[in-house]
């Protein structure tokens, strides 16, 4: 046994050595595994001329004779949280772009078992990570999760890991140069160590079949396509427990039908089941929703019945501390004010949010959209970006594919047409049902007309024959006005499917009344009217299936320069940047709970 393990260690080693250990597929329900937080306070350095890697920082030498120095030192130095933001902790850094390094030091888990991993839930934008002086990994994409074997390299005490952080925007990027957030950086989710056996759980995908409400389809996968594992799959309150053996590819599925007794998931009744599976070493539980989701002609279905999307918009953003929102508490603030309005659906804007976010908006009973920031401006032309997006969306997919609460998978937002969007973008389409095929696949365009000579709304962009369900961004009454009165503003767009007004709103400063027929006041009066407007005007909308507010909360954004009613803040939020709820708060509440 020992010999085996040295070997395997030694191979792993030169694996290191040799093959820059880029991130690994990440193993499914990290919470549910045997971790070890590596949260908390890090020292930092800000390197705002790149000159840290080229003076290899990482190895935190220290000075050894007389003669010898070094010109930099993380202990005794700045100190980061993490996880969080950095533009939020030091006033300093509330616009900087750039290289940040983060360090620690760590002791192997005493429990240590075969194999141990370091776990990023997410480092904003990209990073190469260092351990004990070895690059060992290095990922691209702010808000989906990545993870490296460190079994071999780490010491039993006394490990050095340092994080070289960088958030500037490139061209080539996902998003590119210009998005309407902030553009934070750091350690912006938890970092945690994994320890395993040596034959793991690596990947499971339980759900109940798309076209059967009675069926639960189960695979599961084991690392190192190890075949002939005992893997067992149990539903207890299901009176489920299956045992399975793996196959040359280290897969073991089955498809349990006729299952009389399942509850299904909705927001109305957001049942979950406590899921175990487990090999002879290896243990994962969680809890996991069952339900149908379909598409039929315009309409969207829940478990067969038709549903309304109540949906509304948040981004990942605490405004009161003005940066990332990273923690379950955060969570629940921004769930909870989405659950007051009345929703049963939140379109997680633009980026794959934190699992604590997913989680907990599952359990309370909501619908999900979740998207990758392909924002506007993405360079189509670009295939190194192609495959980036493609790796990113996969990350998400693969991620969150066991919440039953996600629906939608958005491939895009105000996307302009072109060969090369349309071939990027079903590059997208493939990847995300290479992973999963049961949920509906959406878009986000801002593309619709009026035509005058048809008096009616159009949009002309054949990608929507590429999606289940389109979804449209329209600002009437704000960046555009009214060309006829709203009740006579009457769509004819992607008539032949479902359609979801994923964004509309205008922008109030919390406290600024009158002028309710005047866009420059910014006045609550008038984004209350506007609301009143848009509802009226969507009564026009004949295959409308739901609509989703933009936004929930005031959120900060680079330019928004205005400096009496914006002051760096995009004040379309029903809630102010301090909690506060507006007049058009109010039109959105009572409109949802009367809604039939
Ligand atoms: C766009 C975009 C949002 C943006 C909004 C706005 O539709 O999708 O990200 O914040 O418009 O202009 O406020």
């Amino acid at each position: 046994m020992k010999a085996s393990r040295t070997i395997f260690n030694l191979l792993l080693l030169l694996c290191c050595f040799f093959f820059k250990l880029s991130a690994q597929e990440t193993l499914v329900n990290v919470y549910g595994r045997t971790t070890q937080s590596l949260n908390g306070k890090w020292e930092a350095i800000i390197d705002q001329y790149d000159q840290g890697r080229k003076n290899k920082i990482y190895l935190n030498k220290k000075p050894a004779g007389k003669t010898d120095f070094y010109e930099y030192a993380f202990d005794g130095g700045l100190k980061l949280n993490v996880p969080s933001d950095w533009n939020s902790q030091l006033p300093e850094l509330k616009y900087y772009e750039g290289t940040v390094w983060y360090a620690r030091h760590f002791d192997a888990p005493k429990t240590h078992r075969e194999r141990l991993f370091i776990y990023f839930a997410a480092v904003s934008y990209r990073c190469k990570v260092y351990l004990n002086g070895k690059e060992i990994a290095e990922h691209e994409g702010g808000f989906t999760p990545f993870q490296v074997e460190i079994t071999g390299l780490v010491k039993p005490s006394d490990n050095f890991l340092a994080l070289e952080v960088n958030n500037t925007r490139t061209a080539d990027a996902i998003p590119a140069k210009s998005f309407d957030w902030w553009n934070y950086g750091g350690i912006t989710r938890d970092v945690m160590l994994v320890s395993t056996p040596k034959i793991f759980i690596q990947d499971y995908f339980i759900q109940l079949d798309k076209n059967h409400p009675d069926q639960i389809n189960v695979k599961v996968k084991v690392v190192d396509k190890q075949k002939n594992v005992a893997v067992k799959v149990e539903i207890p309150e299901l009176n489920i427990r299956q045992n399975l053996v793996t196959d040359d590819q280290g897969i073991a599925s089955i498809s349990m039908a006729n299952l009389k007794k399942i509850q299904r998931w909705s927001p109305a009744s957001p049942k979950l089941y406590q899921v175990l599976v487990s090999t002879k070493e290896d243990r994962a539980a969680e809890w996991i929703g069952f339900r149908n989701l379909a598409v039929k002609g315009t309409q969207i279905y829940l478990n067969e019945e038709p549903v309304f999307l109540k949906s509304i918009s948040f981004h990942e953003e605490i405004p009161q501390r003005k940066g990332r929102a990273f923690s379950e508490a955060d969570a629940m603030m921004l769930l909870s004010e989405a659950k007051a309005l009345g929703c049963n659906m939140i379109r997680l804007a633009h980026y794959p949010q934190n699992e604590y976010t997913v989680r907990a908006a599952e359990k309370m009973g909501f619908l999900l959209w979740e998207e990758t920031p392909i924002w506007q401006g993405i360079d189509f032309e670009n295939q190194e970006t192609k495959k980036k997006a493609g790796k990113m969306i996969s990350e998400m997919v693969m991620r969150d594919k066991n919440r039953c609460a996600i629906s939608f998978w958005g491939m895009a937002n105000e996307t302009q047409p072109s060969a090369a969007r349309n071939e990027f973008l079903k590059y997208l389409i493939k990847c995300t049902k290479d992973i999963d095929s049961t949920r509906l696949i959406t878009a986000a365009f801002d593309l619709v007309r009026f035509n005058p000579d048809k008096q009616r709304f159009v949009m002309d962009d054949p990608f929507i024959n590429e999606i289940d369900v389109v979804a449209i961004n329209k600002y009437m009454g704000w960046y555009h006005p009214w060309p006829v009165a709203p009740k006579k503003a009457i769509w004819d767009v992607a008539s032949n499917k479902p359609l979801i007004i994923s964004e509309f709103g205008a922008e109030a400063l919390y406290g600024k009344t009158g002028d309710a027929d005047v866009a420059s006041s910014w006045s609550e009066d008038y984004q209350a009217q506007l609301y009143k407007d848009n509802l009226e005007m969507f009564k026009n909308i004949p295959n409308l299936n739901g609509i989703s507010p933009w936004v929930l909360f005031d959120f900060r954004s680079p330019f928004r320069f205005h400096p009496t009613y914006q002051d760096g803040w995009n004040r379309k939020g029903l809630v102010s940047d301090q909690g506060f709820r507006k007049k058009a708060w109010y039109v959105i509440a009572d409109y949802y709970k009367n809604i039939k």
